[in-house]
């Protein structure tokens, strides 16, 4: 449509490149560069439409994240707090559905049918993009924001996993290292992944009340202690009766990676990401869930180079990853 064209031709004016593949003319492998941001075409497009038409629920919560940070495992915790009262936890529709069939992207599927919502009454959202970068109907208004990040090196081989099985089998990918050092100078899609960090951290130490900040790895060693945080945030508080039912401890069980991974939507199901014309195996959002799992796949030393880099830029800011 109209719209669309436009934004699309604005968008081809931009400096891009290629990220990780060397395919140049395939549109998962082109990035543009925007407001110091890389994003993939379709998924720029649905983000210059949120910019100048999205408006936020007044009592909305965004989880946000870079991508491979845990934003599957987030959004069904959020929506499964959210709406423990509206269904039972045996029947939920994450039983059913993968998170991101229940909560859907700012700048993918909601510029695709900006009144859609998966359930209407449950007021959550999520996002990919960058803090500096949301419109400012939503850094602007109450909107509560939840976000996560994790160990730039896993989050890097999480991503180049998940990059390589969505590619087309014609695709020609770099050698993994090759990719890492793009990721390390700041080539990545939604990066410079800590530029990407910093925008949250700094909003979250601007307004706590407002954006929550949380890491992959802290929520994988004390579940319970965050998932009580996050639903206290999104203003879900559990009830004393709740927690001495074991309400926690069965919203974890249901949202963990063993059960998740284990359901036959995960296993055999699919869904689409809201990008044109792509239908992604649910199976690609669950691959290992291991801390460190970096060191399988990329040398020490890489390892300690990125961690350098994430030093530098994290310096002065008060965040250690
Ligand atoms: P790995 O590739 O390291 O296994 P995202 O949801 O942001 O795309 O991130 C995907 C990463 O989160 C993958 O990491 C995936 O295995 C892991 N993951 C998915 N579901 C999870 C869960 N319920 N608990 C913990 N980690 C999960």
């Amino acid at each position: 449509n109209t719209t669309n064209c436009t934004y699309s031709a604005r968008i081809s004016l931009l400096p891009h490149r290629s990220i990780a593949m060397k395919e140049a003319n395939n549109d998962l492998a082109q990035a543009y560069e925007y407001q110091g941001f890389w994003f993939l075409k379709q998924a720029l497009r649905g983000l210059i439409w949120a910019q100048d038409h999205f408006k936020p629920h007044p009592a909305a919560t965004l989880v946000a994240s870079y991508p491979k940070t845990g934003t599957t495992w987030l959004k069904a915790l959020a929506f499964s707090i959210a709406t423990r009262n509206r269904f039972d936890l045996s029947s939920n529709p994450l039983e059913t559905s993968i998170s991101h069939q229940c909560i859907p992207f700012l700048e993918l599927e909601i510029p695709r049918s900006p009144s859609h919502k998966y359930y209407p009454d449950v007021p959550l959202f999520s996002t990919h993009v960058p803090y500096t970068c949301l419109p400012d109907s939503i850094t602007g208004s109450d909107c509560k924001i939840v976000y996560i990040c994790r160990d730039p090196t896993d989050t890097f081989v999480s991503w180049w996993h998940f990059a390589r099985k969505r590619a087309p089998e014609d695709v020609e990918f770099v050698p993994i290292e090759e990719g890492f050092q793009q990721f390390a100078e700041g080539y990545s899609l939604y990066g410079p992944y800590w530029e990407h960090i910093l925008g949250y951290w700094r909003a979250s130490l601007d307004r706590p009340d407002q954006i929550l900040f949380l890491k992959y790895e802290d929520l994988v060693l004390n579940t319970s202690f965050y998932v009580k945080k996050l639903a206290d945030f999104i203003g879900s508080p559990f009830s004393i009766e709740e927690e001495r039912d074991g309400v926690v401890e069965r919203i974890i069980d249901l949202c963990s990676f063993k059960h998740m991974s284990g359901l036959e939507v995960n296993k055999s199901g699919e869904h689409s990401n809201g990008l044109d014309h792509v239908t992604l195996p649910n199976s690609m959002y669950f691959r290992k869930a291991e801390v460190g799992d970096w060191k399988n796949h990329l040398p020490a030393k890489m390892k300690e180079q990125m961690d350098q880099i994430m030093e530098l830029k994290l310096r002065d800011s008060g965040l250690a990853l």
